[in-house]
């Protein structure tokens, strides 16, 4: 399956290369090898009791410092003493990704807060945090917000995937760092089979160990499913159009799907290379426009029809609105394990600018800002 896609897409391609002009040509192929030397990891976890400050200025947020969150007794020894790597690769942590970006970073801490809070085992989960730059600045603000947290902070080469991105109807969306979850399986240690994927406008009330204990069956990702959505919507007639193109979808019926939260296995996209289909697709994007959203459409091309469903709980999504003006919106009915703030609303803001719709007072408990630094946005 994965292979005829490939196949198809590589076919494809070549056309396109040949159509296009010569300036396009020497864009880099999205099969570059040398994509992979584009990233590269920070060293180390930061040292426990040796916090370092953050050099203030204007536009940088403060947190109050997190209290420390302990294992219960039921859970897995981790030992936390080991070395870095060893205890990365511990079979018994939980691995969560996440973008640190200073546009986001409320969100961040208050999403990183409401984890540790509900999970009864905060001590066994691993945060791996990619950003774009100031990575050493939001390293600190981490430690210091979080002093007992495991983490790590990665860089991520925006400039490898800014020359893929396309144009879309957000701007927003187009930041290269919502690109990060596409390349988990190059970045995080080659022992990690396993990892959480969330966005930053969320919150998590309930343990997220039971989500990380989720069968994925055969499948590379799970994330709840919302099948009633008629996706034909998110792709253009010059994909429809074309056979070739929308061959893609000969036999499945895709789903749509929130990528803010996915359980992705790791295994998979390594050996698949999962990762290489979607810069594949998105260099079909950029030379014939097939979708207009930017970040789902590669998703449900690689993955509509097998993702493995997770109940609904898991993502109750659309808090934010909708992308254009952020109204106000209810829950769903159903129970509620994370709170999504997807759309253009988001609760910081809203609570800022004292128009507060009222799942934001769900939010705000976990708010870390201090206040006296509320005029860095
Ligand atoms: C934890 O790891 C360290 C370093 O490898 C080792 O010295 C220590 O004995 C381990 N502790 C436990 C309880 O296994
Ligand atoms: C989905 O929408 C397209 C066009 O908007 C329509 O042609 C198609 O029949 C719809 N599919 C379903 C299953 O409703």
């Amino acid at each position: 399956m994965v292979c005829r896609s490939v196949c198809t897409l590589i076919t494809f391609s070549v056309v396109l290369l040949i159509l296009s002009s010569l300036a396009s040509a020497i864009r880099s192929s999205p099969f570059d090898s040398t994509a992979r030397d584009g990233f590269y990891s920070e060293p180390a976890l930061p040292p426990l009791g040796s916090g370092s400050q953050v050099s203030s200025g204007p536009a940088w947020p403060e947190f109050r410092e997190a209290p420390a969150f302990r294992n219960g007794k039921q859970c897995a020894f981790v030992n936390r003493t080991q070395n870095e790597l060893d205890h990365i690769c511990d079979r018994n942590s939980v691995h969560i990704s996440m973008t640190l970006d200073v546009k986001y970073l409320r969100g961040s801490m208050a999403a990183v807060f409401s984890i540790l809070k509900h999970t009864a085992c905060p001590e066994n989960v691993i945060f791996h945090f990619f950003a774009a730059d100031r990575d050493e600045q939001l390293r600190s603000l981490v430690f210091s917000t979080f002093p007992f947290l495991r983490f790590k902070v990665y860089h991520f080469n925006d400039a490898l995937v800014n020359s893929r991105i396309s144009p879309s109807v957000r701007p927003a969306l187009e930041h290269p760092l919502n690109y990060a979850r596409s390349y988990l399986a190059d970045i995080l240690e080659p022992c990690i089979q396993r990892v959480i994927y969330l966005d930053s406008d969320l919150i998590v009330v309930d343990d997220i160990v039971k989500l990380w204990g989720t069968k994925l069956g055969p499948h590379a990702i799970g994330a709840p499913e919302y099948c009633h959505t008629n996706v034909t919507k998110y792709f253009t007639d010059a994909f429809w159009n074309n056979r070739i193109l929308s061959s893609t979808f000969d036999g499945k019926k895709p789903c749509y799907f929130n990528t803010g939260v996915m359980v992705m296995d790791m295994v998979k996209w390594r050996t698949e290379n999962y990762r290489a289909v979607i810069e594949q697709w998105m260099a079909v994007q950029s030379s014939t426009r097939i979708y207009d959203l930017d970040s789902l459409p590669p998703f449900l091309l690689v993955f509509g029809g097998s993702v493995e469903p997770i109940d609904h709980r898991w993502n109750q999504h659309g808090l934010g609105g909708d992308n254009l003006e952020g109204k106000c919106r209810p829950l769903h009915p159903g129970p509620v394990s994370l709170l999504h703030w997807s759309g253009k609303g988001k609760p910081w803001i809203r609570i800022d600018q004292k128009r507060k719709c009222s799942v934001d007072s769900l939010w705000a408990p976990y708010d870390l800002l201090l206040p006296s630094t509320l005029s860095y946005q």
